[in-house]
């Protein structure tokens, strides 16, 4: 039998979620509406009608949340600031709007859990986005003020700072496609969201350098390999479109300093100009960062198709078995996807910021029997593992998510948390997988799972 594989000592094991999807109260502490509040409340936007009014109740539960990170043994937590508590409403700047992060900060501290921040998971206040939200320049300079009043009040207490998660969804399901909040079908709009939120990542990272403070700070990306459906040189072409749809779009600017020039073209061809960006821009989106944070969850198989008017591209279901988002499960994906960054980008240090998967979980006997998630994990742990061993610049590994939540267009109705969720009493049930991934962050190293933990 193969020895255990051992992962660096230091190596940082965690957990992820995000304000919206966790937090609930939304109508407390001073907080106001943001974009998810309203697209949530609009029929037909959300499975089932569900919102993130009250969620996991995060809010009011953070202290039990803690002590279950804590049982759990993960050196970090990774947690959103709802920006709409900070900004409610035009003109006003709500200070307090921050105590329950400085509460909760304070907590994991106390537990020797090291808080990291994403300053920006989606929940754009509302009043912004009646003003032009990402497709305005001025939502940049708000974005500013606010990294302001974050660093200035929660330096001391986080260490670790994501300006943003994932712009590509943010810009292109938000304002392009229009599956998520604010839900306008636009893609001049998506383009220059997409330009802004990158700016405004880039001011942010110049402002913690000018504040000089001593933590890190780096932007999280959904990066999703691409691979051709067959070697013929059409789909190679196709997978190297889609590629810098998905990938370079934003690797390249914030790593590079500049936009793939046939993502320009193609812009200039399907709305008539990439008229957002202004003499200077790039630099400062270019900012060196300290960490380049990866979202993986899957990957895409392309073929060549002229009938795809954005990127005469179509997609192709992969071969590997798929989970309850439908997503392929696909562990060899991550291996390539870190070792390409490094070959093309050079060795900036990375942490997964997410990775983790749905299933269709049951409570029985009192637990959750989650084994396909422990396969799922351990494929990518191991994935991972592959890339340190090859001298790869992986620092930590945050599993989405610590706990069941809202999943945006999709309610509650996919359940990604190592703990359960009873969304009538709140109550949280540790699935197998959480006592799995305890036996990793114990061990340091990838542990087999245990009867209970395969047994369905
Ligand atoms: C990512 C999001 C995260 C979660 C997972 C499943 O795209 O960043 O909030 O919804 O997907």
């Amino acid at each position: 039998m193969r020895e255990m594989r051992k992962f660096p000592e230091g190596f940082v094991w965690g957990t992820a979620t995000a304000s919206y999807q966790v937090e609930g109260a939304a109508r407390e502490g001073g907080r106001g509406r943001s974009i998810w509040d309203t697209f949530s409340h609009t029929p037909g936007k959300v499975a089932e009608g569900h919102t993130g009014d009250v969620a996991c109740d995060h809010y009011h539960r953070y202290q039990d949340d803690v002590r279950l990170m804590k049982e759990l043994g993960i050196s970090s937590y990774r947690f959103s600031i709802a920006w709409p508590r900070v900004m409610p409403e035009k003109g006003r700047v709500w200070v307090k709007g921050l105590d329950f992060y400085k509460r909760l900060a304070t907590a994991l501290l106390e537990h020797g859990i090291r808080p990291a921040a994403t300053m920006y998971h989606w929940d754009l206040p509302q009043w912004m986005e009646d003003e032009g939200g990402w497709n305005s320049r001025e939502t940049v300079s708000r974005f500013l003020e606010y990294s302001e009043i974050l660093f200035r009040e929660l330096g001391d207490l986080v260490p670790m700072w994501i300006t943003h998660n994932e712009p590509w969804c943010a810009s292109i399901l938000g304002y392009g496609i229009g599956v998520h909040a604010p839900g306008l079908k636009d893609w001049r709009r998506a383009y220059r969201a997409a330009h802004h939120l990158l700016l405004s990542h880039g001011q942010a990272v110049r402002l913690y350098r000018e504040l000089g403070l001593p933590g890190e700070i780096g932007i999280t990306l959904n990066l999703t390999p691409v691979y051709a459906a067959t070697p013929n040189p059409e789909d190679l072409a196709a997978a190297d479109r889609q590629d810098m749809f998905q990938n370079r779009w934003f690797l390249d600017p914030v790593l590079r300093g500049e936009y793939p020039e046939e993502l320009l073209h193609r812009v200039d061809q399907v709305v008539g100009g990439f008229d957002a960006v202004k003499p200077g821009d790039l630099d400062v989106i270019a900012t060196p960062i300290d960490f380049l944070g990866v979202n993986y969850y899957t990957r895409a198989v392309v073929a060549d198709d002229p009938s795809e008017p954005l990127l005469s591209v179509r997609h192709v279901p992969g071969e590997g078995p798929r989970t309850e988002m439908d997503w392929e499960v696909y562990p060899d994906g991550l291996y390539d996807l870190l070792s390409r960054l490094r070959r093309d980008y050079g060795d900036i240090p990375i942490y997964i910021t997410e990775n983790g998967a749905a299933f269709d979980d049951r409570v029985q006997d009192g637990g959750v029997h989650d084994a396909d998630r422990v396969a799922y994990l351990a494929g990518h742990f191991a994935a991972a593992h592959r890339f340190l061993e090859e001298g790869g610049n992986l620092r930590g590994y945050y599993v989405w998510s610590l706990m069941d939540n809202f999943e945006w267009a999709f309610g509650y109705t996919k359940r990604f948390g190592i703990v359960y969720v009873d969304y009538d009493t709140l109550a949280r049930i540790p699935k197998d997988s959480y006592f799995w991934y305890q036996r990793v962050i114990r061990e340091g190293g990838l542990v087999p799972a245990e009867p209970a933990e395969t047994a369905r």
